[in-house]
């Protein structure tokens, strides 16, 4: 299995964000994540249709776009027709996710489905078979540069073992508080796609630290 790292531009500097992209793809990231905020789901506000275009003109890679918004199918067509490849929606926030993912596939897209640190997986379990993704978030969504929650490792198992049962070949995703240190736990219990902002944004290297963090799974560079 191979291990994919998708930087958070939530980190980046917006005023570089092309020189930011540009040292991602430089570095080997494998997809470009944006996070999606809409002040109502999470307490915070970000972006949206815009920086995904600049995103989509400034760099080659995939984009995964996670929607930590309210009635995320109000997006749907804009970001799809603004470059998205991934679109991520919240079991808390999408009642219809059945209606919801096909949308999404309709698009082009590939679809996922994100939940929080004290969601159940019970409430995506019925859908497993139409998940392109599963993002299990490692933080209380909001902000970067959060603790890893470390109760999260067990469910990420247990997530593996939901997907293999349901025949599913879903990417399995992690998001918030994943470093070096962290990034060993979640690839032993079955992750295989790991979102990182702080750790890479920080980093005195940030190019260096994306094949850092693929490293630290004990996979070569
Ligand atoms: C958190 C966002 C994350 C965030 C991760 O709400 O969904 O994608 O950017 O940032 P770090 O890696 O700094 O925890
Ligand atoms: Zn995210």
């Amino acid at each position: 299995m191979t291990v994919r790292i998708a930087p958070s531009i939530l980190s980046a500097d917006f005023a570089h964000l092309a020189n930011d992209l540009a040292m991602c793809e430089a570095g080997g990231a494998d997809w470009i994540h944006v996070d999606v905020m809409d002040g109502r789901f999470v307490p915070n506000l970000t972006f949206g249709a815009k920086v995904i275009e600049t995103v989509r003109r400034s760099c080659t890679l995939p984009i995964d776009v996670h929607l930590m918004v309210v009635e995320p199918e109000r997006y749907f067509d804009d970001y799809a027709k603004a470059g998205a490849n991934v679109l991520t929606v919240h079991a808390e926030a999408a009642p219809h996710l059945d209606r919801q993912l096909a949308r999404i596939r309709e698009l082009g897209c590939k679809a996922g489905v994100a939940i929080n640190p004290a969601t159940p997986l019970e409430m995506v379990r019925e859908v497993a078979a139409q998940l392109d993704l599963l993002l299990i978030m490692t933080v209380n969504p909001g902000y970067g540069g959060q603790r890893f929650i470390e109760y999260t490792v067990d469910k990420i198992a247990r997530a593996k073992q939901m997907l293999i049962a349901a025949g599913s070949h879903a990417v399995l995703e992690v998001d918030g508080g994943v470093t070096r240190e962290t990034i060993t736990r979640c690839w032993r219990a079955g992750a295989d796609t790991f979102v990182a902002g702080n750790a890479i944004f920080t980093a005195s290297d940030p190019r260096a630290e994306i094949g850092r963090l693929r490293a630290a799974c004990g996979v070569s560079v």
